[in-house]
C-alpha cells in the first residue's frame, strides 16, 4: 500500500508549516507551539496535527539532521529501507514508517520520518508501569525471543524499552530512523557523520576516532542489547522489574549477566550520556550567543536518571 493511501504522507503544505514551527522554535527558543513527543539524539519527534483544534493528532513526525545534498538524502533513504525490510525478515515489525523531504535554502534538504501517533500507553514504559510485574513475564520473554531472532553481526537494534510499543496485542519497533547495518567488513551502512552532526563541534573528532565503533558494538551482539534493555529498566524507574527479569534473559545467554553487571552498565551509560547532554547545552549556548547562530536541535530540559 503506498504511503499516501495508507494516510501516512504529510502534504507538502503541511511538511512546510511543520518545518517552520520547528525552525520557529529553534530560533526564538521556545517550544510551547509544538507538541513534542520526544526528544532523541539524533532526531526530534512531534505529533501531527499540532493541535487539538484541528483535529487529534495522528500522526508522529521525526525530524531527521540535515542532508547537505538531495544526493545524501537518496543514500539514507536506501538503508532507511533496507533496515526496514530487515527488521520485519528478523521477525521485529517496525511501526510503518515513511520518508519524506523538503527542499531547504542553500540545497540542503531536510528529511521527516513520518509514522502513525501510537496510542498512549502503548509504549512498553507506560504500559509497564500500568501492570503488575508478573503481568510482564510474557513481554521479556517475547522482546528476547526477538532480539535473539534478528541481532548479530550485520544487523543491530536499539532494544530500550522507550523504542517498543504493544499494538493490538502485537509487539511493534519504533525507533527505526538510525539504521544499524554492517557490511561483511563490520563497515557501518549508515553514514555516521549523521549520528555526529548532534554534537559539538568540537568534540566530533574525538568521538569519531575513540568512539563510534564501541559504543555501536553493543547494538550488534544480542547479549549487548539485553544488557542495554535492563539497565534501562532503571533509567525508566522499573528496576523493581530486574528480579524477575533478569533469570528470564539469562535463561537464553551462554554468559549470564549478574545484577551488579547491569547496574554497573547502567551508571557508566547514564553517566555518559549526561556528559553529553551537558556538552550539547554548552555548544548551544555557545552558538546562540557568540556566534549568533540557530542551534539547530532541540534539547531535552532535565533527564530524569
Ligand atoms: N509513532 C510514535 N507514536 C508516539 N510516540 C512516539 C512515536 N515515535 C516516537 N515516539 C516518542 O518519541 C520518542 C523518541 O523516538 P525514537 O524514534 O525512539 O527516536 P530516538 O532515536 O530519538 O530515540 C519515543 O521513545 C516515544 O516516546
Ligand atoms: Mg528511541
Amino acid at each position: 500500500m503506498s504511503a499516501a493511501r495508507a494516510g501516512l504522507a504529510l502534504a507538502p503544505e503541511s511538511l512546510e508549516r511543520l518545518e517552520r514551527a520547528l525552525a520557529e522554535a529553534l530560533a526564538s527558543g521556545d517550544e510551547s507551539a509544538l507538541a513534542v513527543l520526544g526528544y532523541g539524539e539524533i532526531s526530534c519527534v512531534v505529533a501531527w496535527p499540532q493541535s487539538q483544534a484541528e483535529d487529534a493528532p495522528r500522526l508522529a513526525c521525526k525530524r531527521l539532521p540535515d542532508f547537505e545534498s538531495a544526493a545524501s538524502l537518496d543514500g539514507y533513504a536506501r538503508c532507511f529501507a533496507d533496515y526496514l525490510a530487515r527488521l520485519e525478515a528478523g521477525g521485529v515489525t517496525p511501526v510503518a514508517s515513511h520518508l519524506q523531504r523538503l527542499a531547504r535554502p542553500g540545497g540542503a534538504v531536510a528529511g521527516w520520518c513520518v509514522q502513525p501517533l501510537l496510542p498512549a500507553g502503548s509504549l512498553l514504559p507506560d504500559l509497564l508501569r500500568a501492570r503488575a510485574p508478573d503481568g510482564a513475564d510474557a513481554l521479556i520473554d517475547e522482546l528476547v525471543a526477538r532480539v535473539h531472532g534478528l541481532v548479530g553481526p550485520r544487523v543491530g537494534l536499539d532494544g530500550q524499552l522507550s523504542n517498543w510499543a504493544q499494538v493490538d496485542g502485537a509487539l511493534r519497533y519504533l525507533d527505526v530512523t538510525t539504521p544499524m547495518l554492517r557490511d561483511a567488513q563490520g563497515r557501518e551502512q549508515l553514514d555516521t557523520e549523521l549520528f555526529l552532526a548532534s554534537l559539538p563541534w568540537a568534540l566530533r573528532g574525538l568521538v569519531r576516532r575513540l568512539m563510534l565503533g564501541a559504543i555501536l558494538d553493543k547494538y550488534y551482539e544480542p547479549r549487548g542489547v539485553l544488557l542495554d534493555l535492563l539497565g534501562n529498566l532503571y533509567k525508566e524507574r522499573l528496576d523493581h522489574l530486574l528480579p524477575v527479569w533478569l533469570p528470564r534473559v539469562n535463561a537464553t545467554l551462554e554468559r549470564a549477566i549478574k545484577p551488579e553487571e547491569v547496574r554497573a552498565y547502567y551508571r557508566e551509560d547514564a553517566r555518559m550520556w549526561a556528559l553529553l547532554q551537558r556538552l550539547r547545552r554548552a555548544d548551544r549556548w555557545w552558538q546562540r550567543r557568540v556566534r549568533r547562530r540557530v542551534y539547530p536541535f532541540l534539547l531535552p530540559r532535565t533527564i530524569a536518571r
